[in-house]
């Protein structure tokens, strides 16, 4: 895309936000940092180096699926340091919703799992949680589904949290003739070692099979799975037609699909970015660098809008 001459002063963006009316905010990590919520790439105080005594070749891992269904403990040894545990917004935030209570905001698609735009006033169906949230919890056996805080005792207390219908399921109702000298373990490693073959008939049980039955996942969406329907359909099917300014914020836009959408609307929508570094894939129209924060409440005061940012004390 190439880039545009037409705007790229603090005061085209002010102009365009002005005279727009369907803005598509897209939203990062970088929107909750100021609150001590730690962004994924950023050197030395994102998430992913800190993870390096985990020891994975990539520190994404940690939110690939397939790497969960191995070895569940990788992601639950990092998830009680980021279930949302805040109910304060920023400045940023309250911009988003400010943008809403003018009657100008299309649609948020955040990134971000932590809830706060809800918190800040935007509301539900002007938001795709485009990675999900920790507001659900999945069992990624039998799809059984729960609200996402009754994990959240298991995760802080540093254990698995397990699915009630695969672990009834899996309590045998009478013990089995052969298996009640040796248990489930004995006839695993048997298996293992390729002499097992004992085929009764719970063998058809995929549970038994795995490890890890069982194991209830957040609904956050990980490497490796499909963004929510709502992602698509809602960009495809009402926003595309409608978006008159496009705002980014607080994202590196390294991940896909959030990163295409920019390069997917009609490319005379007039594009901001607002970040602490700018990126180089992706060409905007203006880039207003620094603290998101510092930023809008600049943007807020040049378009006489008060930015009344009141924290949310939780409880
Ligand atoms: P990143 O950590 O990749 O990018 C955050 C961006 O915000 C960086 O470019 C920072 O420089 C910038 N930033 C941080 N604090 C800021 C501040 N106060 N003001 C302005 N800019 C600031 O996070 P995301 O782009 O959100 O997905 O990451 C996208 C996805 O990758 C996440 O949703 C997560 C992750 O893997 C999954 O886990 C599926
Ligand atoms: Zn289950």
């Amino acid at each position: 895309r190439a880039k545009l001459t037409r705007y790229n002063t603090v005061n085209d963006a002010v102009h365009l936000l002005q005279r727009s009316s369907n803005v598509i905010v897209l939203t990062g990590a970088g929107i909750s940092t100021s609150l001590g919520i730690p962004d994924f790439r950023s050197k030395g105080t994102g998430l992913y180096s800190k993870l390096e005594h985990l020891g994975l070749n990539d520190p994404q891992e940690v939110f690939d699926i397939h790497t969960f269904k191995d070895d569940p403990t990788i992601f639950y040894s990092v998830a009680k340091d980021i279930i949302p545990s805040t109910d304060r917004y920023t400045p940023t935030h309250k911009f988003i919703a400010m943008l809403h209570e003018r009657g100008k905001l299309l649609t948020n698609y955040s990134q971000n799992i932590d809830n706060l735009e809800i918190v800040a006033g935007v509301p539900n169906d002007r938001l795709i949680q485009c990675h999900g949230s920790f507001g659900g919890a999945t069992c990624v056996e039998c799809g059984y589904k729960t609200a996402g805080e009754d994990i959240f005792p298991d995760i802080r207390a540093g254990v698995i949290p397990k699915c009630p219908r695969c672990i009834q399921r899996l309590r045998p109702a009478a013990p089995k003739r052969k298996r009640s000298s040796e248990g489930p373990n004995g006839r695993r490693r048997r298996r293992k070692n390729g002499h097992d073959d004992d085929d009764d008939d719970d063998d058809d049980d995929p549970a038994y099979d795995i490890p890890q039955a069982g194991v209830m996942k957040p609904d956050i969406t990980f490497f490796g799975e499909d963004l929510p329907d709502e992602f698509s359909k809602r960009l495809t099917e009402h926003d595309r037609e409608k978006v008159d300014l496009v705002v980014v914020i607080g994202t590196s836009l390294k991940v896909t699909p959030v990163s295409e959408i920019v390069g997917w609307l009609p490319s005379h929508i007039p594009q901001l970015y607002i970040s602490r570094q700018a990126v180089t894939h992706i060409n905007f129209d203006i880039d207003l660098l620094g603290d998101c924060d510092v930023v809008v409440e600049e943007l807020c005061r040049r378009l006489g809008w008060e930015l009344k940012h009141e924290m949310v004390t939780p409880g």
